[in-house]
């Protein structure tokens, strides 16, 4: 279940009827599927989207998407850190930003025209949808480590384009969902 913070007005929503509400009306539509499934969070690929291949086909139909995938990102990830540099810093994209959460936790904050600042921390089964052209960034959560159906209109276009703002300077990359882990020094 979707974690949603609004830190400008000090403002937490943990239910999920409130989450999505505030969500779609800011233009982001979220969603839980069920998890019922009878897949390994750690399955191969093609298993994963042939379990969720009802909902997947459906939305390729709201969303005109054409093709799914399935994304790795851990602490293992070569180039890791430079990857996620490219996509902590406000940007937009020129096609939806479409994710499913496997297994892992993320925090895409979004940046709305005309109100505040909003992070969302999602989790397994938890699937949102960013549109083309809104503001966003993403961070990986501290365990860092997430696994995602993505869907494309057209995998060619999905790249950032940068504001170069700094609006997400002013905004803490912190999970503060079930897996939270306080920062520690690293030895003792
Ligand atoms: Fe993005």
């Amino acid at each position: 279940m979707a974690l949603l913070t609004i830190p400008d007005e000090n403002r937490t929503l943990r239910n999920r009827e409130a989450v999505t509400e505030y969500l779609g009306g800011i233009g982001i539509a979220y969603e839980r599927w069920d998890g019922s499934r009878s897949v390994a969070a750690q399955a191969p690929a093609d298993e994963i989207l042939a379990a969720y291949s009802d909902e997947i086909e459906r939305l390729k139909v709201v969303g005109s998407y054409v093709t799914a995938d399935v994304i790795d990102v851990n602490a293992r990830t070569p180039g890791l850190e430079a990857m996620l540099a490219r996509f902590n810093r406000e940007h937009w994209h020129d096609e939806d930003e479409v994710r499913f959460i496997i297994h892992g936790r993320g925090l895409f904050h979004i940046h709305p025209r005309e109100t505040a600042v909003v992070a969302v921390e999602v989790e397994a089964g938890d699937l949102i949808r960013v549109p083309r052209g809104t503001l966003h960034w993403f961070n990986l959560c501290q365990d860092r480590e997430i696994r995602a159906i993505r869907l494309f209109q057209d995998p060619a276009g999905w790249a950032p384009l940068y504001t170069e703002s700094g609006a997400d300077i002013n905004y803490q990359p912190v999970c503060l969902g079930a897996s939270y882990i306080p920062a520690q020094s690293a030895i003792g």
